[in-house]
Order: structure tokens, then C-alpha cells, then sequence
């Protein structure tokens, strides 16, 4: 549980298992930061321990917003990563004794404009709407981060979004922060069921949450971008993610 807490030590243990993991360095609060931006040209950073999106922030491409994110960061975690910014779909893998349960889409919150509404009253009925499905689980928060998400798309929280108009208000995929959650389960590229076992074995762990990145689920190319080591196993409806749990802890009942 501990190589997957700290997100660095995921890494190295993945990479030296031949995983894909998206480039990355120790952010150094220096002129070696700003390096590694120049080198990638877009990067995340984000705490090293840390969970639910806080204190990441997804995007940085100028060396004066790089500084500000490592400052947020480091809130959450002394030691903060900066990470290639890897483009593609959010997927989560979950594994139980070293076989896929489930595997899921994640999108990051967005609104739909009605043409009358202000895109902060959509943000509290889609808010609403999110915690009510996941019993208060999920919920949009109103932030600097959703602000920032916001603008980018070229909006502002009190102007009225265009009918049929969608955008992002939050650029992490995570469920707390308002996140959805599709099942794929079936459609999951057999080497990205591959990869999640070899992930899952290279850390050792018997129930896992695997993130990847991957420009197709239906491929096989990916990056891994961390490991839960405590996944919400009840957000993976219809996979049987809690039988499996319990045939892990008492296998003289399991169905095989
Ligand atoms: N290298 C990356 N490139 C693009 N997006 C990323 C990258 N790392 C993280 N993200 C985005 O941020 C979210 C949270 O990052 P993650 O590493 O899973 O940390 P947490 O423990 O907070 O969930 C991801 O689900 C993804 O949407
Ligand atoms: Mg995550």
C-alpha cells in the first residue's frame, strides 16, 4: 500500500517493471523546473502523496504558472512531480487478486448550456445532480482550478452559456471533484488488461485502482499514471467488484 501512497515510488516500481509511465521529474523549485517544461512543453504537477485531484493542476505550459502549481502543490505533499501532460481518456482499472474486475471511463465534470442559465448555476445543478447519484460523494467544487477551467474555455462563472453548448469545468478526471464514471469493461484492449496484472503483480498489491491515460481504450498504447491502493470498488456497477473482494478474503467460498 505504501508503493502506491507515494506516487514516485509507483512510478520507479512500474517503470523498472517495463511499464509506460508519462516522463517525469522531482520538481526542484528551480531553474530545472523550468527545463523540463521547455523539454515536454506541457506539463502536470502534482503532489507526490495525495489523492482526489487536490493540489494537481493539469496544463502548465509558462514558467510563471509552473511555479504557482508547485506552490499548490507542495500544500498537500513536500515533494511534488511534474509529469508530461499526456493527452487521451481517463481510464480505471480495478484488480483483484491480479485479475481485471472492472475498467471504467472517467470525464472530468463539464456543463451543457440551456441559453439561459449562467454557467455557476449549471455548476450547482450538475453539483446537485453528482451528489445526489453518488450519495454526496461527488461534487463540483468552485475554485480556482474550475475558474481557471473555466476561462480557458472562454467563459466566466456569471455569463449565460450558449444552448447545447458543452464545456469542461474541471481538468481532473477524479469523482470527488464531480468526475463521471462510464463502465467499459467489455470493451477494454486486451493489453491494457495485460498491463493492469503486470502493474498490479509489480507492486505486489492483491486489490488495486490502476489509472492510465490512453488515446483508445479499444488500443493498446497507454501511460500509468498512478495506483489506488484503497479504489471505491461500489463505483464500477454492473462488475461484480465486491464479490470479488470477498472471494479475495475468503477463497474456500469463492465461485472460481
Ligand atoms: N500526466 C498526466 N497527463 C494528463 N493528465 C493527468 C496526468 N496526471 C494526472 N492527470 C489528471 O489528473 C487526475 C488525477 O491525477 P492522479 O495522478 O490520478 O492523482 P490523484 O491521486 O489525485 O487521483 C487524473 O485522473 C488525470 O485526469
Ligand atoms: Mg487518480
Amino acid at each position: 500500500m505504501s508503493r502506491c501512497d507515494d506516487k514516485q515510488q509507483t512510478r520507479r516500481l512500474l517503470a523498472a517493471a517495463g511499464l509506460a509511465v508519462p516522463r517525469g521529474v522531482a520538481a526542484a523549485g528551480d531553474a530545472a523546473d523550468r527545463r523540463f517544461l521547455e523539454e515536454v512543453g506541457e506539463v502536470v504537477v502534482k503532489p507526490a502523496r495525495g489523492e482526489q485531484g487536490a493540489g494537481i493542476t493539469v496544463g502548465v505550459t509558462d514558467p510563471g504558472h509552473l511555479r504557482e502549481a508547485v506552490e499548490v502543490a507542495r500544500v498537500h505533499c513536500p515533494q511534488v512531480l511534474l509529469e508530461e501532460f499526456v493527452p487521451g481518456e481517463d481510464i480505471r482499472v480495478i484488480v483483484i487478486d491480479h485479475r481485471v474486475v472492472a475498467a471504467a471511463v472517467r470525464r472530468p465534470a463539464a456543463v451543457t448550456g440551456t441559453g439561459q442559465h449562467t454557467v455557476a448555476e449549471l455548476i450547482d445543478k450538475q453539483s446537485r445532480r453528482r451528489a445526489a447519484a453518488t450519495g454526496g460523494e461527488s461534487r463540483i467544487p468552485v475554485d480556482d482550478h474550475t475558474r481557471d477551467t473555466i476561462a480557458k474555455a472562454g467563459y466566466a462563472l456569471d455569463q449565460v452559456l450558449p444552448e447545447g453548448a458543452t464545456i469542461p469545468v474541471r481538468r481532473t478526471a477524479n469523482l470527488h471533484t464531480g468526475g463521471t464514471i462510464h463502465d467499459v469493461t467489455a470493451r477494454l484492449h486486451p493489453a491494457l488488461a495485460e498491463v493492469s496484472v503486470e502493474a498490479s503483480r509489480a507492486l505486489a498489491i492483491p486489490v488495486v485502482g490502476l489509472d492510465l491515460l490512453v488515446p483508445d481504450i479499444e488500443g493498446p498504447d497507454y501511460a500509468v499514471i498512478e495506483a489506488n491502493e484503497r479504489p471505491g470498488l461500489a463505483n464500477h456497477e454492473p462488475q461484480p467488484t465486491a464479490e470479488r473482494f470477498l472471494d479475495l478474503l475468503f477463497p474456500r467460498t469463492a465461485r472460481g
